[in-house]
């Protein structure tokens, strides 16, 4: 019996509990109802008589010494549990970073678009994306059955007078001569609606940049040349630009505008299908009709207009083959252009 009480002070001394739990467990054990103690305790009853007097002094030090040792280690574990809870954090760590979002591929190219028209003079122009048939057609000289009207390509919201998406910028065009006397010189970005398939090289939704200046003497020399600085600006100083003839309601003469293709420096490759030139936008004199239309004096007044897709541009700049990229906002694209100005 005295071995029994010498193993278990020698438990009670090297118990090393590292949570509260273990002390109540290691109590139940030693001095609970059935713990080892009370076993001892029986055992007692019917030791020799002789005996009785060393092992009752053996048995109360263990009784002592369990009791206290399990006392002060209740006391530190829960000292240490309140450290622990009231810890503060090392002020000094750097925090953990916040990932940051960047600007949209076509908010990029917007905005570079428009800080280069800028730099000419040209101020920036806005307009309702809801339109009616006057400012998207009717002013810009559209005759009345011309297929760009057709319910095929125009989202209509209501018929007689007619309210629609506008097709175009070219709306704000007509909406900025109504409200302002030459000389006008605006850029207009916006984004327009069409009637379409989505597929690799259309969407219904898309953006363009519509531009404008009239003013007294405007030539189309002058167009050519605005056009040029800005596909230089844009592309890079080797590029070039030509111009083929085209034909737009609300310009006269028109043409359509191409860049040499930056992807083969004009060699030929498949982004410009070997021609060695991109279509990047439809300009023209605007028509004397348009002028007047919006009360401008034809015979005073001259000017060009130009239009071009955003989307385009961008595909253009970035090699981005497929258009619905840009609206499906992935992110493993959109991180592509995080370093892009
Ligand atoms: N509005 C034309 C389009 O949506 C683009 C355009 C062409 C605008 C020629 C113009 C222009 O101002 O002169 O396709």
């Amino acid at each position: 019996m005295i071995d029994k009480i010498n193993e278990l002070l020698r438990q009670v001394e090297e118990f090393k509990p590292k949570a509260a739990s273990e002390v109540e467990e290691f109590r139940i054990r030693i001095l609970g109802k059935k713990g080892a103690l009370n076993h001892l305790m029986e055992e007692f009853k019917s030791v020799a008589p002789e005996l009785k007097r060393e092992l009752g002094q053996q048995l109360n030090k263990l009784k002592t010494t369990a009791t206290e040792r399990i006392n002060t280690l209740r006391e530190e574990l829960s000292a240490t549990a309140a450290a622990e809870a009231s810890h503060v954090e090392d002020m000094t760590r750097p925090g953990s970073a916040s990932e940051l979002g960047s600007r949209h591929p076509i908010s990029l190219v917007r905005n570079q678009i428009v800080e280069v028209f800028t730099r000419l003079g040209y101020t920036v122009a806005e307009g309702p994306e809801i339109e009616d048939d006057w400012h998207v057609f009717s002013a810009l000289n559209f005759p009345p059955e011309h297929p760009a009207r057709d319910m095929q390509d125009t989202f209509f919201i209501e018929k007689n007078p007619d309210i629609l998406l506008r097709t175009h910028t070219s709306s704000i065009q007509v909406r900025t001569m109504e409200r302002q006397k030459p000389p006008i010189r605006v850029i207009c970005p916006g984004r327009v609606f069409r009637n379409e398939a989505i597929s690799y090289r259309a969407h219904c939704i898309f953006h363009q940049i519509e531009g404008l200046y009239i003013d007294e003497g405007v030539s189309f020399a002058d167009l050519k040349q605005s056009l040029l600085y800005f596909a230089k600006e844009l592309f890079g100083e080797q590029a070039r630009i030509r111009m083929r003839p085209s034909y737009f309601p609300f310009t006269e003469p028109s043409a359509e505008v191409d860049v040499s293709c930056n992807l083969c420096g004009g060699k030929g490759c498949n982004v410009c299908k070997g021609t060695g030139w991109l279509e990047i936008m439809g300009c023209g004199m605007v028509d004397p009709n348009v002028l007047r239309s919006c009360n401008i004096d034809p015979e005073k007044y001259s000017g060009f207009a130009f239009g071009m897709g955003v989307e385009r541009i961008a595909m253009l700049k970035y090699g981005v083959k497929d258009l619905r990229l840009y609206f499906e906002n992935d992110v493993r694209f959109l991180h592509q252009f995080d370093s892009a100005l």
